[in-house]
Parts: structure tokens; sequence; C-alpha cells
């Protein structure tokens, strides 16, 4: 089996980048699982399938053409051969993921898709439970987390920077919830793994990151 990093953590502590960044410099494939519920959700929107509607969803999980590459900046997604990365960052689509990504039977058949990414020479996999479910065997695991304030600062800078008029005190409330939401759901709960190594990434920046974590599997 080809070796495997897992890089799993709560919404907006920077997974996608780090993810991206040490693929790169391991010369390994990459998964972006958040990507595949999108992707999932997307599928659902275009079809008009509902959130609740399992049988529908679970069809669509079937015939999932995803290929994955490590960009400079983050992971690139091709659904179907045409990069989907816009479309599936939309707010509409973020809502439906995190509905879709609540009903087991959708992750059950997911299981086989995210694991068909594990090819030689390596996989780094990005997402909520790589190290704990879908990848609970892999040697290396890291837990990637940064403070509920940082988190929302970065994502409050990226917004500003898009020109998109955000207010900072709702959006640090919006992230609180959805943290609690996905730390307490039932399936799939956002926490780290026994064997995971938490990195803090609160006062670190990215090279900082990237670094620690390739310490991590050189080590
Ligand atoms: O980083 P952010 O939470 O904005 O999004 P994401 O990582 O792209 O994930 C999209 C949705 O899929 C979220 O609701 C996650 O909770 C869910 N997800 C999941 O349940 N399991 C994963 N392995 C990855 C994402």
């Amino acid at each position: 089996l080809a070796p495997i990093l897992t890089i799993d953590g709560p919404s907006g502590a920077g997974k996608g980048a780090v993810s991206a960044r040490c693929a790169r410099a391991l010369g390994w494939n990459v998964l972006d699982s958040g990507a595949v519920y999108r992707s999932v959700a997307a599928a659902a929107l275009e079809r008009s399938i509902a959130a609740d509607d399992v049988a529908g969803l679970v069809s669509l999980c079937g015939d999932l053409d995803l290929v994955f590459e490590p960009g400079p900046d983050g992971i690139l997604v091709r659904l179907d051969g045409r990069a989907v990365d816009e479309r599936l960052r939309s707010e509409e689509v973020s809502v439906m993921s995190s509905r879709v990504a609540v009903q087991p039977e959708v992750r059950a058949a997911l299981l086989a898709l995210q694991r068909s990414h594990r090819r030689p020479p390596g996989l780094v996999a990005d997402g909520r439970d790589m190290g704990t479910i879908v990848f609970p065997d892999a040697p290396i695991k890291v837990f990637l987390d940064a403070s509920v304030r940082e988190r929302a600062n970065r994502r409050y800078k990226q917004l500003k920077d898009k020109g998109e008029n955000v207010i900072f005190s709702r959006l640090f409330r919006d992230l609180e919830e959805r943290d609690r939401r996905d730390r307490e759901r039932a399936v799939a709960p956002t926490v780290p793994a026994d064997d995971a190594v938490v990195v803090d990434s609160t006062r670190l920046n990215l090279d900082q990151v990237v670094e620690r974590v390739l310490a991590i599997v050189r080590d």
C-alpha cells in the first residue's frame, strides 16, 4: 500500500493549502474529501435531488469522476474533466454539502471512491475523518487546528481581498456555530484520531506549518 499522510481539522484551519504544499514537496497525490462532498451536493442541486433523499444521493455517489491536483495555493479539482473550484465553493453548495455529509449512507457510499485515491508514490488526504474513518491505518496523521479568532481573521482577509462585503463579528459567530456542529455531530465528528499529531497553526504562517508537517513525515 502507498504511504499516506492524513490532514484533518476544523473549517478554515488551512488544510487545503497545507495539503497541496505538502503533496508538491513530497511528489504525492492529493485528495480533497471536502470537494467529494461538495461534488455530491452540486450534482444533487443540479438534478433537484433533496438533501434527505438518501437513495437519490447514494446513486449520485456511484458516478463521480473526480481528479485532484496539488496547485501552488491549494488543491485543484476537476469534475467530469472540468475545473469546478468556483462552483464548489459557492454558498449554496457549501450549505448543501454540510447537509449531505450527515447522511451515514452517503458517507458509506463515498468510502471506496476516497480510498481509490491511495496510489503510489503516496497520498495526502485532506478532510475531517481521514485519520479516524477513511484511512484509520494511515502511518502519519496530522490534526491541523487554530483558534476560532485566527481562522475567522484569515477568512475575513480572504473575503476582503476578493472585494466582498463582510462583517467580522458575524463571520466569527458563524464559524463558532459550525465548529460546534462539526465536533458534536453523530457521524464522523471532527476530532483528532488517537494517534494524530495536533499542529496548532494559530501563531504559524503557511511556510512554518508546511515545514512542521513535513518534519513529522520525515521523522
Ligand atoms: O473547510 P470547509 O468546512 O468550508 O469545507 P470542506 O472541508 O470543503 O467540507 C465541505 C463539507 O463537507 C463540510 O460540511 C464538512 O463538514 C463536510 N466534510 C465531511 O463531512 N467529511 C470530510 N472528510 C470532508 C468534508
